[in-house]
Formats: C-alpha cells, sequence, structure tokens
C-alpha cells in the first residue's frame, strides 16, 4: 500500500457583510488611510455585528460540507483554532459540531493565536496519515473585534473577523501536506496577549475598567519579531524539502503586515504573482487567514502545485507548512 498523506480536498470561507473602511476608522480614532494603507497594506476589515464565531464556522464548514459533498454524519474530527471562542467552555468545536449535525465527530479548539491554522493543519494531518481518520475538517476563525479596544489606534486598525474551513482526506497519490515546522518561544507572550479573562486575572471591576479584556500588541516588536522568523521558517522548510524558488508554486502568508509578507517572499526568492495577498480587504483575521487567502485563491490552484503555507502570532507561535495541492477547480 502505498503512503497516506493528508490532502486538502475543499476550502471554504465566511466574511462577515459589515465593512469597516480606513475613513470609518478616523472617524473613530486619531488615524487615516494614508498611515494604515503604507504601514501595513490595510484598506478595510469586515466585523460580525450579531452572533458568534461559531456562526462564522458554520457558514463556512456548511459551505465546504456541501462543496466537497459529504455528510455532516461522516465526518470524524473537527479542529477549531481559535482566540476568539464562544465560551472559555465548551469548545467552539462542540458547538460547531451541534449546529452543523456533525454528531459522529469529536473535536477541540486549538489556540495559536496567528499561527492557529498552520497548527491545526498539522495536527489534523497526523489523525488521515495514521490511516485513523477518512474526514478532518479544520477551521480557522476569530471574532477579532470581540476582543478589540476601539479606543486604541495601534491595534483596532489592523484586525478583522472572518473564517475559512478546510476538508483534509487521504490521499494516496503523493498529494496534500508534505511537511511542517512548527516553533514556539513563551517569552513572546509579555508582547501579545489579552491580559484578562483567564486563570491569571479572572474578570473583576478593575479589569474591565483598565480595559485588560482586549488585544494588548507592542507593535514594533512583535513587527521585528515577525518579519525574522516567518521569512526564516519559510526559508528553512523549502531547504529541508530540497526546494529552489522555481519550486514553489505559491506562498500562502499569514495576512499581518504587507512589510512582513513581502520580506518572506524577498527571503524565498519569490515574486510578487507568487504571493497570495487579500490583506487589503479583510485586514488580520488572526487564524483565519490562511484558510481565506485559500479560498480566493482557489481557482488559479493547480493540482501538484507547491505551497508553502507561513505565519507568525502572539505566543510567541511560528512555523511553515509544505503543502502539494490536490485538485483543480
Ligand atoms: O498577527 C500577529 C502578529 N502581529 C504582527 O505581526 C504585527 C506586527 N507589527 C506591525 O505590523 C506594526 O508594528 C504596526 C502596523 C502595528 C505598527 O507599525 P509601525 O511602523 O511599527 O509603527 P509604530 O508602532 O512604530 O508607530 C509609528 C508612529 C507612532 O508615532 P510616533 O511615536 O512616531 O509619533 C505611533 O504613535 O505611528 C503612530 N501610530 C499611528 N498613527 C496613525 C500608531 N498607530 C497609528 C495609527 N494611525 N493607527
Amino acid at each position: 500500500m502505498n503512503k497516506i498523506s493528508a490532502a486538502i480536498t475543499g476550502v471554504q470561507g465566511y466574511l462577515p457583510e459589515h465593512i469597516l473602511s480606513n475613513e470609518d476608522l478616523s472617524k473613530i480614532v486619531d488615524t487615516n488611510d494614508e498611515w494604515i494603507t503604507s504601514r501595513t497594506g490595510i484598506k478595510e476589515r469586515r466585523i460580525m455585528k450579531d452572533g458568534a464565531s461559531s456562526d462564522m464556522c458554520v457558514e463556512a464548514v456548511n459551505g465546504l460540507l456541501k462543496k466537497t459533498n459529504t455528510s455532516p454524519e461522516d465526518v470524524d474530527l473537527v479542529i477549531v483554532a481559535t482566540v476568539t471562542p464562544d465560551h472559555p467552555f465548551p469548545s467552539t468545536s462542540n458547538i460547531l459540531c451541534d449546529k452543523t449535525g456533525m454528531k459522529n465527530a469529536w473535536g477541540y479548539d486549538l489556540i495559536a493565536a496567528c499561527s492557529g491554522f498552520i497548527y491545526a493543519l498539522s495536527t489534523g494531518a497526523q489523525f488521515v496519515e495514521t490511516g485513523r481518520y477518512k474526514k478532518v475538517v479544520v477551521v480557522g476563525v476569530d471574532k477579532m473585534s470581540s476582543i478589540i479596544d476601539y479606543q486604541d489606534r495601534t491595534t483596532c486598525v489592523i484586525f478583522g473577523d472572518g473564517a475559512g474551513a478546510v476538508m483534509l482526506e487521504p490521499n494516496e497519490e503523493g498529494y496534500g501536506v508534505q511537511d511542517f515546522i512548527l516553533k514556539a518561544d513563551g517569552k513572546g507572550r509579555e508582547y501579545l496577549l489579552q491580559p484578562a479573562g483567564g486563570s491569571l486575572h479572572p474578570a473583576s471591576i478593575e479589569t474591565v475598567e483598565n480595559r485588560e479584556h482586549f488585544v494588548k500588541q507592542e507593535g514594533k516588536q512583535v513587527f521585528k519579531f515577525a518579519v525574522t522568523n516567518m521569512a526564516e521558517v519559510s526559508a528553512e522548510i523549502m531547504e529541508k524539502n530540497n526546494l529552489e524558488s522555481d519550486d514553489v508554486d505559491w506562498l500562502v502568508p499569514h495576512q499581518a503586515n504587507l512589510r512582513i509578507i513581502d520580506a518572506t517572499a524577498k527571503r524565498m526568492g519569490l515574486p510578487k504573482e507568487k504571493v497570495m495577498i487579500n490583506i487589503q480587504k479583510y485586514g488580520n483575521t488572526t487564524a483565519g487567514t490562511l484558510p481565506l487567502c485559500l479560498w480566493d485563491y482557489e481557482k488559479q490552484l493547480k493540482k501538484g502545485d507547491n505551497l508553502i503555507l507561513s505565519a507568525f502570532g502572539g505566543g510567541f507561535t511560528w512555523g511553515a507548512v509544505y503543502l502539494k495541492w490536490a485538485y483543480n477547480s
């Protein structure tokens, strides 16, 4: 029997309808379109007015099941990468399975911030590669607007809401996840975090008054680590798999800042045409960025294309996945 790999057999995204433009933000905080565009590449982002992360997951997953002709009862496992679960518990995966009728599946939420999707994709792939499961759904979702301080101009201009989901299935022709490198450094927690609401600082009048339930980021520090580590790990996975620039068809980078994306592409020797970019439309949707890129570019992907997915985020967490695309749309 040939070796089993875990192939993506479908991708579906969901974005809330409401658009928050740079112009809109300039009426809320002291900022302007020129600053946001030149520093980040973002023009607008989507905001979910009603509902929770699980509701965005439901939209993406229902679309995915339809597209891949999958009955909800046939799904074995559901992994939801998110830092904005509906509740601290039960897991958003639990809620998602209930809302979509995936009643034979079990699942869990995975917290790795902006690297959530590559962490979840890599772990989900293990269950397929061992032969244990036939259908694994991996979701990246974040309702960042639920933890963003719209009085803090250094963070509120960056983030948006969105979800993306992929189906992983066994493949014996060599398509799918080929390799991954995942890294973490907990010392980074001081630079990017949601300080309160967990067991260290449970919710209190003080934590609310001090606005500690919102994302705090030391942008410059995070930028420094992100730009170096995302580029390095992307180059490392190419080297490890003997890939030259010409062998890579697509870079699928986390959409945090266009300058970080450009630096990563440059380090890999890739021209702009090979880089998936949608940051201008959605901003940074945290765990949602990578599946939303795959969804936006799905029609341009060809069976056999070599993709490098790469991300850096809070924790710090970072890494890269080397994937062979498994189908033509
Ligand atoms: O996705 C998870 C990982 N996160 C990241 O990868 C984010 C990494 N960091 C970044 O992308 C960038 O650091 C930011 C986009 C967050 C900020 O860009 P920057 O070029 O590093 O700006 P800065 O923080 O050094 O601020 C430069 C100036 C400051 O003013 P002074 O001190 O020079 O007078 C800020 O107060 O820009 C000011 N500023 C703003 N001005 C207008 C900060 N935010 C804004 C704003 N509008 N929204």
